[in-house]
């Protein structure tokens, strides 16, 4: 059998983990659904979510792809031997689907951004327009599908590499810089006057203002944004060698995401409030407010490019890590050559593509359930496919594989000390399905609280 590729180095695997989980959900998504749903109580609800829920989800996936070295849909099949169980590997690859699909459209923006950046078109833009300029950049027809598709042949060409020589090369040059771009662009934000208002915003919870649905969306978010609940860290499991620590691993990229979406609401909030901006004004945040916060500093049109070339350096990152998913599942199942799986799954996202970004446009008097396209496939991955998807992951974990099986796979076969395992265990088996149950229902309005 040929070798299995996989990741060469414990640094490569946490670069391209965090790279996963690291890209337009802290950037883009986080700030605008944290400013729709009130600013401080959402935050806190999220990072519940995140520390109670996502980390041990995040080492349930980690630990189904490594001990059983397939895709999602195989691994669910070989540790279930013979249940019902690949459907939750199937339900994860249509949300590939359902994520990439709109998660193309907003890297494409991304990049027009950086295109305008460029030619320092967008650095002469006054604050009272860019709100006229995005608008028309996502409605009009063309120019977004064509950087929607110059996204996804991107992220083909890097799949095509595999994975030692793609992805991980690429994730491991590009997160620092970005890193020390928040950095600065934080310094920036918190020191234009009226900053502290954002701050307050962002810190300091309302509770009043959290409805059901903002506790749905934050926890829908966490799995959004830590790639989880399709399978994405299943088959990123598989590739990691089986000498290196997962729980710590699971840890680390958890806190890495949580600090970068946080940089990402520092760096915007302050800068809403300083240009009497409207926090709650949706998709389109980051992209009417960066741009004045770059006009108001020296070398600001430097930066801008900078700054959006490396937001979408990190959706390229989390790009890759969903069509992956994909892939695995494709070449190892039907046998298929890893490059005509990926052409043929990106030209048929990228179809998906078209119809998300013409539902902001030509086509929005389109809906299903009341939805276009691109809001349909975000509910429909966040709200409903991800969360559920953890939920069954978590009881696969907690009730299915065998308990010496995990605690096999978390210590390396015994050589690795695990302390939380017993926590881990409880959490997994009790506490995230009733939690993410609670939630859904909560949500319904099937229970009040
Ligand atoms: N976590 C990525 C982000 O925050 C998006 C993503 C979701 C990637 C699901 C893979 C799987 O941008």
């Amino acid at each position: 059998m040929e070798k299995r590729d996989g990741f060469g180095s414990k640094l490569g695997i946490l670069a391209a983990a965090a790279g996963s989980a690291i890209g337009l959900g802290n950037i883009w998504k986080f700030p605008y659904i944290t400013g729709v749903n009130g600013g401080g109580a959402f935050l806190i609800v999220y990072l519940i979510c995140i520390a109670l829920v996502g980390v041990t989800i995040m080492l349930c996936e980690f630990t189904i792809g490594r001990r059983a070295q397939m895709n999602p849909i195989g691994a669910f099949k070989k540790l279930s031997k013979g249940g019902p169980w690949w459907i939750v590997g199937l339900s994860g690859v249509l949300c590939a689907f359902s994520i990439l699909s709109f998660y193309a459209v907003v890297a494409g923006w991304v990049f027009a951004y950086v295109s305008r950046a460029i030619t320092g078109s967008l650095i002469k833009v006054g604050a009272d327009q860019i709100g006229g300029l995005f608008g028309g950049l996502i409605s009009s027809t063309g120019e977004p599908i064509f950087w929607a598709f110059v996204v996804l042949v991107l992220t083909a060409l890097i799949i095509v590499g595999g994975i030692q020589k793609g992805i991980e090369k690429y994730s491991k040059i590009l997160m620092p810089i970005l890193l020390v771009l928040l950095v600065i662009l934080m310094i920036r934000s918190v020191t234009l006057p009226g900053a502290s208002k954002g701050l307050e915003f962002l810190f300091k919870p309302d509770f009043s203002k959290l409805t059901p649905t903002g506790v749905l969306e934050a926890l829908g978010h966490a799995f959004f944004s830590l790639s989880l609940g399709m399978g994405t860290m299943i088959t990123y499991g598989s590739y990691i060698s089986k000498k290196e620590n997962l729980p710590s691993m699971a840890l680390q990229v958890s806190i890495a995401d949580t600090v970068i979406a946080l940089m990402a609401g520092i760096v915007i909030f302050p800068a809403v409030f300083a240009f009497g901006l409207e926090p709650g004004s949706g998709p389109g945040l980051i992209f009417v407010t960066l741009p004045p916060v770059f006009q108001s500093m020296p070398l600001g049109g430097v930066f801008e490019t900078l700054f959006f070339t490396l937001i979408g350096i990190a959706a390229l990152t989390s790009t890759i890590s969903i069509l992956e998913v994909v892939v695995a599942f494709v070449c190892e199942n039907y046998n298929m050559a890893r490059k005509k799986a990926t052409i043929m799954i990106a030209a048929i996202t990228f179809f998906f593509s078209v119809l998300c970004s013409l539902s902001l446009g030509t086509m929005s008097d389109f809906t299903i359930f009341g939805l276009g396209f691109f809001d349909l496939f975000d509910a429909l991955s966040s709200k409903i496919l991800l969360p559920g998807g953890g939920l069954l992951i978590a009881i696969f974990v907690g009730w299915v594989m065998k308990k010496e099986d995990v605690l096999d796979e978390v210590t390396n076969g015994g050589e690795i000390e695990f302390g939380l395992f017993n926590a881990f265990m409880f959490v997994t088996k009790y506490l995230a399905p009733i939690l993410i149950a609670i939630v859904f229902a909560y949500s319904l309005g099937l229970l009040k609280l």
